[in-house]
């Protein structure tokens, strides 16, 4: 097969685990660029190993890009121009060697877009001249409701970027989470977090404060473990924990507990892999101190020496303060991302 130019996407600071895992899992890929939230490669393999890329939100096959493009009006119909010009032969075999589908004529379509910079038109505006380029050229329906193809224009400042999602939506993508609960974890960021803690065949693996499963649940589809132990404190997470548990079908062991007092023996555990209360949505600034305090003294009780453990929060100072009362927990990396316009840090911790 000939190479064939797709991008993926992530949120903000999280490119470099994004680039490790599309390297790790597919054979023959060249980086072409790496963006705040975006890589672009070439690919020669077969598209449907794509779709294995958890770390990715979504992965789009690429249609064209459009640069040079003034603030001016005058570029919507260079945008109109430019898609009305595009093969869309490869792109189109593409999506549908992967999801199937119809014949040419008979598609429908919708385009998502977003814009950055300063237009004198609006980001609608240049959506629209798509549309109509994909309506004027090929007689495809528009509609908003399950098309056969979505496409997506990123106009960033003077550059236009149009591709074709290969990906599912959310909904059919990460079928398992059938429950959720306040502030549960998007499921690539829990990969990438689980993709952190450099997994192992014989690990045993804890999240002491899994809400409704998706990191311990990501642990899984991973690959090979000894052992998962999911924990929670209220009993709403661990029904909506069990629930999803129950759709992956992947084996888990769920308990009711208070990570204060973790029914675990001293150093039995290799990962330890959480998303912390942020204080905003579930919990309180206040009782996040208590609670990261009791939290690190447990994790330092439970885990191995060379374990490794893995954190989100959104108190990097408080977090920090913490770890410099303890001698033999090292800070590997720490990431600073960017979670729907939320500050918050990857903490990934090697214990001595
Ligand atoms: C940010 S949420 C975790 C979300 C989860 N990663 C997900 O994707 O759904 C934090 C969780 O910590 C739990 N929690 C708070 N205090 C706890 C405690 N003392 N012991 C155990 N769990 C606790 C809350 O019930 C909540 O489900």
């Amino acid at each position: 097969m000939t190479n064939i130019r797709y991008y993926a996407t992530n949120i903000i600071g999280l490119e470099d685990i994004l680039w490790r895992e599309i390297q790790a899992k597919l054979y023959d890929v060249n980086l072409i660029e790496k963006k705040k939230g975006r890589i672009s490669f070439t690919y020669a393999g077969e598209p449907k190993e794509l779709l294995g890329i958890r770390s990715a939100e979504n992965i789009y096959v690429y249609v064209g890009v459009i640069s040079g493009l003034s603030r001016s009006r005058n570029s919507l119909g260079e945008i109109f121009r430019h898609v009305s010009n595009y093969n869309l032969e490869i792109p189109l075999r593409i999506h549908k060697e992967l999801h199937g589908g119809k014949g040419k004529k008979s598609l429908s379509f919708r385009v998502v877009s977003s814009m950055t910079g300063r237009h004198n038109f609006r980001r609608i505006d240049a959506q629209l001249a798509m549309e109509s380029a994909l309506t004027k050229k090929y007689g495809w329906k528009l509609t908003l409701d399950s098309p056969t193809i979505e496409f997506r224009l990123d106009l960033e400042e003077d550059t236009a970027l149009i591709g074709i999602r290969l990906t599912d939506e959310r909904i059919k993508r990460w079928k398992y989470k059938v429950s959720h609960v306040p502030a549960s974890l998007n499921p690539s960021v829990a990969y990438s977090m689980v993709f952190l803690s450099e997994p192992n065949p014989l690990d045993i693996f804890v999240d002491p404060l899994c809400g409704a499963g998706t990191i311990p649940i990501e642990r899984a589809y991973f690959g090979r473990y000894n052992m998962i132990i999911a924990g929670d404190i209220q009993q709403n997470s661990i029904e909506s924990a069990k629930n999803n548990i129950e759709s992956s079908r992947k084996k888990i062991n769920l308990i009711q507990w208070d990570v204060n007092f973790l029914p675990i023996r001293d150093r039995s555990i290799d990962k330890v892999v959480c998303n912390l209360p942020f204080g905003k949505q579930t919990g309180s600034q206040a009782e996040n101190k208590k609670l990261y305090v009791s939290f690190f003294k447990e994790v330092k009780r439970v885990i191995r020496p060379q374990g490794r453990c893995v954190l989100l929060s959104g108190d990097r100072n408080l977090v920090d303060s913490i770890i410099s009362n303890y001698r033999d927990i090292r800070i590997n990396n720490r990431i600073s991302i960017d979670l729907s316009g939320i500050k918050a840090y990857i903490y990934v911790l090697n214990f001595l």
